[in-house]
């Protein structure tokens, strides 16, 4: 079966700006306390709710954000759709596992982990292809387990021929909050967060808003219905 053309891209763009990436993206956090201060909700809230939490980090780079976790007592693992990231990660975190993989097949049995964080790579994701991978995400997570997203908020893509110094055809597609949030609420998650962070007219990076979300997959049990696909919300599913 032929690939479809973005992860041929997208693997091909993030393997020649892996070591680039992987050299900026510990300062980028550091430099990020709001960041930090939702990386360490999400993992008390994931460490409170499950003993051993397994929590994935997909798309997940040189690994800075799963090695982050792991520092905050998390059984981190990576999935990285470029190889180079993968080894890059896996040279600077020996003790995190990571593997090559694409986000819409996690290679995981369902149910598998406790928590799961896409940490801006849902941005590289068309959009006609979203909802399947949120789908991929609420069935790897044990219910009750926890999903926290970060992505650039609009409605534009941009398209980068060059990065770096290195010729790459990379898309990133801004993202609506409520549209995140009703991708989540369809595949039968509860979003219980969001912030905006506003652009930082200082900053290198973040010249455009960015957008964070927390949602829980509900426990067994709950009244919260898997919401239908006709637009319809499932029983008590609040707006956030
Ligand atoms: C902007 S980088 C973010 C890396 C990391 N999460 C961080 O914040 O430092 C996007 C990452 O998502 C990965 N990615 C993009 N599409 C993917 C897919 N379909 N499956 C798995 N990883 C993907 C890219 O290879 C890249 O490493």
């Amino acid at each position: 079966m032929t690939e479809p053309a973005h992860l041929t891209a997208t693997r091909a763009g993030y393997d020649a700006l892996a070591d680039r990436y992987g050299e900026l993206s510990q300062a980028a956090l550091d430099g990020a306390p709001l960041d930090r201060a939702l990386l360490s909700a999400f993992a008390e809230m994931v460490g409170a709710d499950h003993a051993d939490p397994l929590v994935l980090d997909v798309g997940s780079g040189p690994g800075t954000i799963a090695a982050h976790l792991a520092g905050l007592g998390l059984r981190a693992r990576g999935i990285d759709l470029s190889p180079a990231m993968v080894s890059r990660a896996r040279r600077d975190h020996p003790g995190i596992r990571f593997d090559v993989g694409d986000m819409s097949a996690l290679g995981l049995g369902d149910a598998a982990a406790a928590g799961l964080v896409a940490w801006y790579s849902l941005i590289h994701v068309p959009t006609g292809r979203r909802q399947e991978v949120i789908d991929e995400f609420h069935r790897v997570l044990r219910p009750g387990g926890h999903v926290l997203l970060a992505f650039q908020v609009g409605e534009d893509t941009l398209h980068l021929d060059e990065a770096f110094g290195h010729p790459v055809s990379l898309d990133f597609h801004r993202l609506r909050v409520d549209d995140v949030a009703a991708l989540l609420v369809r595949s039968g998650f509860e979003p219980t967060a969001r912030l905006v962070r506003a652009p930082d007219p200082t900053g290198a990076a973040a010249k455009i808003p960015q957008g964070f979300l927390l949602a829980r997959k509900p426990a067994q049990g709950s009244s919260v219905r898997r919401a239908t696909r006709d637009g319809g919300g499932g029983a008590d599913q609040g707006e956030v």
